[in-house]
């Protein structure tokens, strides 16, 4: 079975959705044939190692497997192991170009005595090979690596772009997915499109035609139209419909601290109440998660939360 992952995986900057600043800048780079060392930062499945692969393919052409190699520094994190892999590629001669490509993947998740150990191999090598890094959080890389890194600031994907990506692979492979289905797939996926092709892959093996209810259940997050219907019960007034929707929801298997964020995203981003009446609602979100971390029942101060949503009618 292909995987999506590397089957929608682009081969060309073309291909590649969104972040328009950073394929410029990369595209200027490899037709100068200059790279230079870069930290490849930004939240997960928006385009870091696919740009890098890119990059290498663009600069080499055919001798690009030879003159790039990609490190995961979360599966390589010993140290000796990071600098055995590093120095066997760099002592070797790239070929026909200047220059070898390494790219560090994860490279936030090493300690800062392996960080410290790169910056003085990024110093040895550094006349033969250009290091790039791909990181979540940039600020869990050591100051002396920024610094001599260009940073690549990679955009959470829009929502346009989100759609763009589930076009392309409902186009290719078929799928039939109703504008609410993509709405779904959207909220779950959250701009990472691993996780989107992921989920979209596992979708279409049961059925071509996706629909909403079946994103939100194999996604394993909730069902937010449960959750908006609960809240406007509440608004309405209505404490006990709105207690026996919850329920439901989380005799689902939901866990609280779940609930309060969906809760949260939901009041953030839609029009179910004034600017006023959702001051209310976030102080007192913000108190009840604080009650149930502190230990309080949880299900006692929910309970209580939807009651004061009720009064506010
Ligand atoms: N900008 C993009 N355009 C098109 N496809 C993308 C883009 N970003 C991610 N994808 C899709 O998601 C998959 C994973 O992307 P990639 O490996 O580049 O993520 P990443 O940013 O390196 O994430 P991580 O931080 O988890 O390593 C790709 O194979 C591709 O299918
Ligand atoms: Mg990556």
């Amino acid at each position: 079975m292909d995987l999506w992952v590397e089957k929608y995986r682009p081969q060309s900057f073309d291909e590649v959705i969104g972040q328009k600043d950073i394929v410029e800048k990369l595209k200027a780079m490899s037709s100068k044939k200059e790279i230079q060392h870069m930290i490849l930062s930004g939240p997960p499945g928006v385009g870091k190692t696919t740009c890098a692969v890119v990059l290498a393919k663009e600069v080499f052409g055919s001798t690009w497997n030879q003159n790039f190699i990609e490190l995961n520094a979360s599966d390589d994190r010993k140290l000796s192991v990071i600098q055995g892999k590093v120095k066997e590629f760099a002592r070797t001669k790239p070929i026909d170009s200047p220059f070898k490509i390494i790219l560090f993947d994860e490279a936030d998740s090493l300690t800062q005595e392996a960080q410290q150990a790169l910056r003085r191999m990024m110093e040895e090598y550094s006349s033969t090979c250009r290091f790039l890094f791909s990181v979540n959080y940039q600020s869990n890389i050591i100051e002396p690596l920024q610094s001599r890194c260009a940073i690549l600031r990679f955009q959470p994907l829009s929502k346009t772009d989100v759609t763009k990506f589930i076009d392309r692979i409902a186009e290719k492979e078929k799928l039939e997915i109703d504008s609410e289905a993509k709405d779904a797939l959207e909220y779950v996926s959250r701009g990472d499109l691993r996780n989107l092709v992921n989920l979209m892959q596992s979708l279409a093996n049961v059925s071509n035609k996706i629909d909403a209810k079946a994103v939100l259940q194999s996604s394993g997050l909730m069902d937010i139209s449960k959750t908006i219907e609960g809240l406007k019960a509440a608004l309405a007034g209505d404490f006990k419909k709105s207690r026996a929707i919850f329920s439901e929801i989380i005799d689902s298997g939901i866990n609280m601290k779940e609930l309060l964020i969906s809760i949260f995203n939901v009041v953030s981003t839609t029009e179910i109440a004034n600017d006023k009446i959702k001051n209310y609602i976030f102080e007192k979100l913000a108190e009840t998660d604080y009650r149930i971390v502190e230990g309080a029942t949880p299900f006692i101060q929910f309970q209580a939360f939807l009651a004061f949503l009720s009064s506010l009618k």
